[in-house]
């Protein structure tokens, strides 16, 4: 396929987009892009988000440290920096719209993004299974790890900028008592049946 066709997987912590995202690219040869990994970059890099934002590198997304519970909710702060969203905006489009398909999973990618896109998913689930699936990958305090969760939807949903909600043409997607196959299954149908109509 050499024409653009776009995925977009949105939701709140841990409902499991990174894991649908890489499942469905793989599945159709589609290019993935973890837009959180851009986020957490600027939180845990410090210094003036919007000037680093504006000179993202390679390197910055290399980092081991992106996945902790500290990089998300610094992810959260700096995403809620109008200009941060506006210096990363033109990178995330044009991958969107790149020849050969795209899969792009994170917060606003169906609702400013890639309105466009052929195919809204909204995977979500009960917070106290996300939680329960992120103390499962970090360990931890499983208190504190459920108070981040709930401060981190707060924060995606509450703020002014492209805040966090489905797509009124979203197919909403709760996993919260699906395996990750059947999530997995689900999400390549409504890409098959795009693909076919
Ligand atoms: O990308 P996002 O933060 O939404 O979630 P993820 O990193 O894909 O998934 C978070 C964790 O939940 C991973 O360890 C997945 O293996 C797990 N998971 C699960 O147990 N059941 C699902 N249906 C989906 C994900
Ligand atoms: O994997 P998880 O869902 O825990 O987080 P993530 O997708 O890596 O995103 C980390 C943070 O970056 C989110 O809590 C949002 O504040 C922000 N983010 C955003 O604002 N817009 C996106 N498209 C992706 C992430």
């Amino acid at each position: 396929m050499n024409q653009p066709f776009t995925v977009a997987i949105d939701g709140p912590a841990a409902a499991g987009k990174g894991t649908i995202s890489r499942a469905v690219a793989a599945r159709f040869g589609f290019a993935h892009l973890d837009t959180g990994a851009l986020y957490r970059a600027l939180g845990v890099k410090g210094g003036d988000p919007v000037a680093a934002a504006q000179s993202l590198a390679s390197e910055d997304l290399a980092r081991d440290d992106l996945r902790s519970l500290e990089a998300g909710a610094a992810a959260s702060r700096v995403a809620a920096i109008p200009e941060v969203r506006a210096a990363l905006l033109e990178f995330q489009q044009r991958f969107a719209r790149r020849p050969g398909g795209a899969v792009l999973d994170g917060r606003d990618i169906g609702t400013v993004i890639c309105p466009e896109a052929e195919v809204k998913l909204y995977v979500t689930a009960s917070a106290e299974v996300r939680a329960q699936r992120r103390w499962l990958e970090l360990g931890g305090d499983p208190a504190q790890v459920l108070a981040e969760v709930r401060a981190r939807d707060e924060r995606d949903m509450g703020r002014a900028d492209a805040p966090l909600r489905p797509a009124a043409d979203a197919v909403i997607l709760d996993t919260s008592d699906l395996s990750i196959a059947d999530a997995v299954a689900l999400a390549v149908a409504e890409v098959e049946k795009a693909l076919r109509p």
